[in-house]
């Protein structure tokens, strides 16, 4: 059995095989701290809420700390920020750790391979990923995964790029950074994140409307629509002015990168994912601007992954399975069905 984890500012998510389907089990990437009590923890406990107890303290974990943030007026805290380990939370890494057990679960068989997304160095921040990418390597390796790390962009094009050979440009739309990597058969030519994703796009929205940022991270997920004409005045029309920022930023900065290299004389595919790439109208637009951008390498076609949420994990999954069939011979993949959070994460203490 081998596994992809895709570890992301705003969600951990495992994608893994179960006869002819892929399973993902996700979570958030946060936690709020709330004082323990006999009715809060019956509360919890009714509630079949993830949470652990230590030192008089509970510690809601994922989707829950999110859920249960509006109830007790306080904010979700968050591990990540800009797609590596929040320097300013300092229990960033004990809470990962529980959040990474509880959607990885054990190993099912000795040197289980697991393959885990990591971000590429940002050109437009003063960052480096070396830090996070060793800590989350040694944390699966904890937890007795034969582990390897991924280029977050390589994984959108594991995912999505198959009928391709894994040549293409893969693009990551995520919270905390968007990640690109330009690959021919399935070896990175150039791979960088830019600091910006729908963290941006929430903030640069709550600051232009006045409105909490939970509020517009909300507003987004449930359903907005960017449209080529803004609506004067309202969360979408600020959403739709902030998502055309971030396009073009991706795009100048592509065309700058591109520069740097001599890619082969190929016609290159693009597959476009992340969770910042669901909202109704993304992909026409930014469609529209790839096509119109003039790079330095031909583009063919354009796709959308047919899952832009879980697409990365499904790379992983097929990078681990990949490393599995040169020892063990060939395994099917893709897989009939996709499946998703079948299983219940289960309430655990510790
Ligand atoms: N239905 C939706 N419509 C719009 N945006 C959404 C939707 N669902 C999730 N998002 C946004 O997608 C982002 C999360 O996407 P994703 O899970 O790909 O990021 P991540 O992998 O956690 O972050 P990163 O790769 O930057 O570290 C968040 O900004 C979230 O608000
Ligand atoms: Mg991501």
């Amino acid at each position: 059995m081998a596994k992809g984890l895709d570890i992301g500012t705003m969600n951990i998510i495992c994608a893994e095989r179960e006869g002819d389907d892929i399973i993902f089990m996700r979570q958030r990437n946060a936690f709020m701290k709330l004082d323990s009590s006999d009715l809060t923890k019956n509360m919890l406990d009714i509630s079949k809420v993830l949470y652990i107890e230590e030192n008089g303290e509970i510690s809601l974990l994922g989707e829950d700390a999110f859920k249960f943030a509006t109830i007790f007026e306080k904010d979700a805290r968050r591990p990540m920020s800009h797609g590596i380990i929040s320097p300013k939370e300092k229990e960033a890494i004990p809470i990962m750790k529980l959040i990474v057990e509880n959607v990885l679960g054990q190993p099912k068989s000795q040197n289980e391979v697991l393959y885990i997304s990591t971000p590429a160095d940002p050109i437009d921040a003063d960052m480096n990923v070396l830090y996070h990418k060793k800590t989350m390597e040694a944390l699966a390796r904890g937890l007795k995964y034969k582990t390897h790390t991924i280029d977050e962009g390589l994984a959108v094009i594991f995912s999505e790029l198959s009928d391709w050979n894994f040549t293409g440009l893969g693009i990551s739309v995520g919270a905390g950074l968007t990640n690109v990597t330009l690959a021919y058969l399935a070896t990175p030519l150039m791979s960088f994140s830019i600091a910006r994703g729908g963290d941006w796009i929430d903030e640069q929205v709550a600051k232009s409307t006045g409105l909490p940022k939970e509020h517009v991270t909300s507003a987004k997920e449930t359903g907005s629509k960017l449209g080529k004409e803004i609506k004067i005045g309202s969360t979408e029309g600020a959403l739709t002015v902030y998502y055309d920022a971030l396009m073009t930023y991706v795009i100048q900065n592509l065309n700058r990168k591109l520069g740097e290299i001599t890619p082969p004389n190929v016609a290159f595919p693009v597959a476009i994912a992340g969770g910042s790439a669901l909202p109704e109208g993304f992909f026409e637009i930014f469609d529209k601007k790839l096509r119109e951008a003039k790079f330095r390498i031909e583009i063919s076609k354009i796709i959308h992954a047919r899952d832009p949420l879980n697409s990365v994990a499904r790379g992983c999954l097929i990078a681990a399975k990949t490393q599995e069939e040169k020892k063990y011979g060939k395994i099917n993949l893709p897989p009939k069905k996709e499946v998703h959070n079948k299983k219940h994460t289960k309430k655990w203490r510790k």
